[in-house]
C-alpha cells in the first residue's frame, strides 16, 4: 500500500471494514522468521509474561476495525488478516503508535487438497477455511514491562479461540513469544507491529 503524506491523516476513513475480506491490499512476504533465543539465563521456563489480560477481546472488530492487510503464508499453511482499529489504523508505516492502538490478527487454516497442497482461488490466492484464532495486541502507557528483556515497546499480547477463550499457549502468562518475536522481527523503528507500506 502507498499512503502519501497528504492522504495519510484520513487512511483510518479511507480503509474498508475489517469484515471486507476480499483482498484489497496484499502485503509483500514477513521477513524470515528467526529462532527465538534460548531462555533468558537465570529466568525459570516459561518465560516472563504478563499473569493478566490487560488487552481484552475486541468486541465488534469485525465491523469496527480498519482492514490492513492478508498475508498467505505458505510455511504454516494459513491465512491471515491483519486489521486494527482507527487509532492505530491511522498511523503511518515507521511511526510510532498511539495509546489505545490496537491490532487483531485473525488466522486461517488455508483450504488444502487430500494431499496436503494449499488451493489457491482465481487469483492465485489461499482460500480461507477455518478460523482457528484472534491474535491480539494493545498498546498502553507502561504496558509489556512483564516481559523483562523481551519487552516489546508498551504493547502486551493475547491469544484468542473464536469462541473467545484462551489458546492454550497463548493465554495470560504464556506470550512472551509474541513479545520476543516482535521484538526481533519487527523492532523499535516499527514500533514492534509488521505494518506493511
Ligand atoms: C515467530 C514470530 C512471531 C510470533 C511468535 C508472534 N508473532 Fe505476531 N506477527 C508476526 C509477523 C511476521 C506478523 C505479520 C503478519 C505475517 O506476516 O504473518 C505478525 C503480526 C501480528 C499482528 C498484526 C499486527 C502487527 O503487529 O503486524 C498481531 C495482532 C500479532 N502479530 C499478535 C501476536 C500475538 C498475540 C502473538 C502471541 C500469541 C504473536 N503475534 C506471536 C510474527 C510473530
Amino acid at each position: 500500500m502507498t499512503i502519501s503524506p497528504s492522504t495519510s491523516i484520513s487512511v483510518a476513513q479511507t480503509l474498508p471494514p475489517c469484515s471486507a475480506i476480499p483482498r484489497l491490499l496484499q502485503a509483500p512476504n514477513p521477513k524470515a522468521a528467526a529462532p527465538l533465543p534460548p531462555n533468558l539465563p537465570g529466568i525459570s521456563s516459561p518465560r516472563p509474561a504478563p499473569q493478566i489480560d490487560r488487552v481484552g477481546f475486541p468486541e465488534n472488530y469485525q465491523n469496527e476495525f480498519k482492514l490492513i492487510y492478508v498475508v498467505d503464508r505458505p510455511d504454516n499453511k494459513q491465512v491471515r488478516v491483519i486489521c486494527g482499529n482507527d487509532i492505530a489504523a491511522a498511523v503511518k508505516p515507521g511511526k510510532t503508535f498511539p495509546y489505545g492502538s490496537v491490532f487483531v490478527m485473525e488466522i486461517y487454516h488455508a483450504k488444502q487438497d487430500a494431499n496436503g497442497n494449499i488451493l489457491k482461488d482465481e487469483k492465485g490466492q489461499y482460500i480461507r477455511e477455518a478460523l482457528t484464532a484472534i491474535f491480539v495486541h494493545r498498546k498502553e502507557k507502561g504496558f509489556g514491562a512483564d516481559y523483562l528483556d523481551d519487552r516489546s515497546g508498551e504493547w502486551e499480547y493475547i491469544g484468542y479461540r473464536p469462541d473467545k477463550t484462551y489458546l492454550p499457549n497463548a493465554a495470560p502468562g504464556k506470550t512472551n513469544a509474541c513479545a520476543s518475536c516482535h521484538l526481533r522481527q519487527a523492532g523499535k523503528s516499527e514500533d514492534y507491529v509488521f505494518r506493511k507500506e
